[in-house]
C-alpha cells in the first residue's frame, strides 16, 4: 500500500516504518522533526511539516495517492502535559484533527491512530481490557482519550475507518536496523537505568517506593517496539475486514516493577546500576497491565519478545550502539 506514516521518524514510528518497508509497503513520512530525526527515515521521502500548518498539510496530502495513514506524530510526555496543557491539547488534539480533514478532502479513509494505556488512569482490574473504564490521571492522557472519541464519531457520521492502538510502555529497539529509543530530554526508565550505567546520563532516581505492588514500585507492561510495529502492519493491512471503528489494547500481558527492570537491566549491562530512592511522579499509576487478548483474536497479533530480559538487552544494544557510532 501507498501510505503517510506522521511522525515516522519517532521511537514507534521508526520502527513501525522499517515494519511496514519490510512487508513491501511504500512508505512517505510526515515528521516536523521535533522530537523525531534524520537518522531514523530509512531512507524514506520526508515531508517536514507541522500538523498545526493546515496549509501546506492540506497541499501535501492531495493527489499523493495516499491509501492510509499511520499518525504517530504528538507529544508524549506526562510531565510536560501537565505543565503545557494547551501546547498538548494543540498539538495531539488539533494536529489529528487537521489531519483528519486534511485525509477527508484528499480521499483518504484509513487511519491507524497511536493511542496509550494512559487513557484508563488508575486500573479497577488486575488486567486492562479494551472497555476498562476511561478516567486518565493526567493531560497527555486526556489528549489521548479526545481523539479516540473524535475519531469514533468521524467513522460513525462518513465512510472513514480508524483503528486505535494503545500502547502499554514501549520498550526495547531493532538492533537489525540500527534504530532506537532517542528523546531529549530523556524521561523512560529503561534508558534512563542504562544510561546511568554507562555513564552517559544523569544518576538513576527510582520515583516512589511506597506504592501498593509486590515491592511497592510501580508495575508495568513493558512491550517491545518490534512488537508494537508488527502490530501497525497487521491493523492497516486488515482494516477492511474489521468494523468502521476498533480499539486495541496492546501489551504482553507481564506485569514488571520498576525493581525488576533494573535488575534486567543490570544483567544487560553486567555491573550494577546505583539508584536513589526519590518521591513519587505525579501522574503515575501504581500497575498498568494489558489484556491484549482481542488484538490476538482479531488482529491476529501476539508479540514476539516477551521477556524483560530480551528487552533490556535489545536497548543496551542499541545504546551502545549509538554511542560507538556517534563517538
Ligand atoms: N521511573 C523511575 N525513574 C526514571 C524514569 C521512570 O523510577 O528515571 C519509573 C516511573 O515512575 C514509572 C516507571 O519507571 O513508574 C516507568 O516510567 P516510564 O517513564 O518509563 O514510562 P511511563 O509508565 O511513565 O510512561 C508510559 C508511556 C507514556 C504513557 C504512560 C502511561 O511512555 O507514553 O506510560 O502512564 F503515557
Amino acid at each position: 500500500m501507498k501510505l503517510l506514516v506522521t511522525g515516522g521518524a519517532g521511537f514507534v514510528g521508526s520502527h513501525s516504518v522499517n515494519a511496514l518497508l519490510q512487508a513491501g509497503h511504500d512508505v512517505t513520512i510526515l515528521d516536523n522533526l521535533s522530537t523525531g530525526h534524520r537518522w531514523a527515515l530509512q531512507g524514506c521521502e520526508l515531508i517536514p511539516i507541522d500538523l498545526r500548518d493546515t496549509y501546506h498539510l492540506n497541499r501535501k496530502l492531495k493527489g499523493r495517492g495516499f491509501e492510509g495513514v499511520l499518525h504517530f506524530a504528538a507529544k508524549s510526555l506526562v510531565g510536560e502535559s501537565k505543565n503545557q496543557p494547551a501546547m498538548y491539547y494543540q498539538n495531539n488534539v488539533g494536529g489529528t484533527t487537521n489531519l483528519v480533514r486534511a485525509m477527508q478532502a484528499a480521499d483518504i479513509q484509513k487511519l491507524v491512530f497511536s493511542s496509550t494505556a494512559a487513557i484508563f488512569g488508575n486500573p479497577i482490574s488486575d488486567l486492562i481490557d479494551e472497555e476498562h473504564p476511561k478516567a486518565p490521571i493526567n493531560v497527555y492522557g486526556q489528549t489521548k482519550l479526545v481523539v479516540e472519541q473524535m475519531l469514533q464519531a468521524v467513522t460513525q457520521s462518513s465512510n472513514f475507518s480508524a483503528t486505535c492502538l494503545r500502547y502499554f510502555n514501549a520498550a526495547g529497539a531493532n538492533n537489525t536496523a540500527n534504530l532506537g529509543e532517542w528523546h531529549e530530554p530523556e524521561t523512560h526508565l529503561i534508558p534512563n537505568a542504562l544510561r546511568a550505567a554507562a555513564g552517559t546520563g544523569n544518576p538513576l532516581t527510582l520515583f516512589g517506593d511506597d506504592y501498593p505492588t509486590v515491592d511497592g514500585t510501580c508495575v508495568r507492561d513493558y512491550v517491545h517496539v518490534d512488537d508494537l510495529a508488527s502490530a501497525h502492519v497487521a491493523a492497516i493491512e486488515q482494516m477492511d475486514k474489521r468494523g468502521a471503528f476498533g480499539t486495541y489494547n496492546l501489551g504482553n500481558g507481564n506485569g514488571y516493577s520498576v525493581k525488576d527492570v533494573i535488575a534486567a537491566c543490570e544483567k544487560a549491562v553486567g555491573t550494577e546500576i546505583p539508584h536513589t530512592i526519590g518521591p513519587r511522579r505525579e501522574g503515575d499509576p501504581a500497575t498498568l497491565v494489558a489484556s491484549a487478548q482481542k488484538a490476538h483474536n482479531e488482529l491476529g497479533w501476539s508479540p514476539k519478545h516477551e521477556g524483560i530480559d530480551e528487552i533490556a538487552q535489545s536497548a543496551w544494544n542499541w545504546e551502545c550502539y549509538r554511542r560507538d557510532s556517534l563517538a
